[in-house]
């Protein structure tokens, strides 16, 4: 397992990809498609982060724009979750969004997705309203929780 400690950041880049889809995949029951990532590499107003050991063992995208941000993707490989490094990752995208001055951050959360929503919860989230039946699970559907969070 990962020390916490010996985790880094850099930005994504394209060759990535492949580490960062094949983490998408494992975390993920719908995982994004590389078009998304593309879309979100090749966007102005992105921040697209993976984490670092020997290579991406994660990865988080921030979008912001007028006064807010996004968190859009959040991702550890499950192999390494649990020992902190989601919590590391979401309070780096948040410095990122800080960093950008935005007032508030938001995101959405499945609704069956306890530990994304514990750590958001301690992570200063509040709720602030709910999608019905926004995602797809394997059989129907599933509300999304969409969060926000002030930051100034
Ligand atoms: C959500 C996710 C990024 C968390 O990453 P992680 O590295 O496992 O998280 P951490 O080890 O930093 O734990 C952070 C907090 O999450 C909560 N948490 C983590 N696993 C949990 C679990 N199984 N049950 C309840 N809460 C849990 C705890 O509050 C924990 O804080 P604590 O250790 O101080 O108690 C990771 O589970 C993941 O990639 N899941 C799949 C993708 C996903 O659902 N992303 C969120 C989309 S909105």
């Amino acid at each position: 397992m990962i020390q916490v400690e010996d985790v880094s950041f850099r930005a994504m880049k394209h060759i990535d990809l492949p580490y960062v889809l094949s983490n998408e995949s494992a975390a993920y029951s719908h995982p994004w498609t590389q078009g998304n990532f593309r879309t979100s590499l090749n966007g102005a107003d992105y921040c697209c982060l993976v984490l670092v050991d020997q290579r991406a063992v994660g990865h988080g995208i921030l979008s912001s724009g007028a006064g807010d941000a996004h968190v859009l993707n959040l991702c550890v490989h499950p192999e390494q979750q649990g020992a902190g490094l989601g919590r590391k990752l979401l309070n780096h995208l948040l410095a990122q969004a800080a960093g950008r001055k935005v007032n508030s951050v938001f995101l959405e959360v499945r609704a069956s997705n306890t530990a994304a929503i514990t750590l958001y919860d301690t992570t200063g989230f509040n709720e602030i309203g709910r999608r019905r039946n926004y995602y797809p699970v394997d059989v129907g559907r599933e509300d999304a929780i969409v969060m926000a969070k002030e930051l100034f």
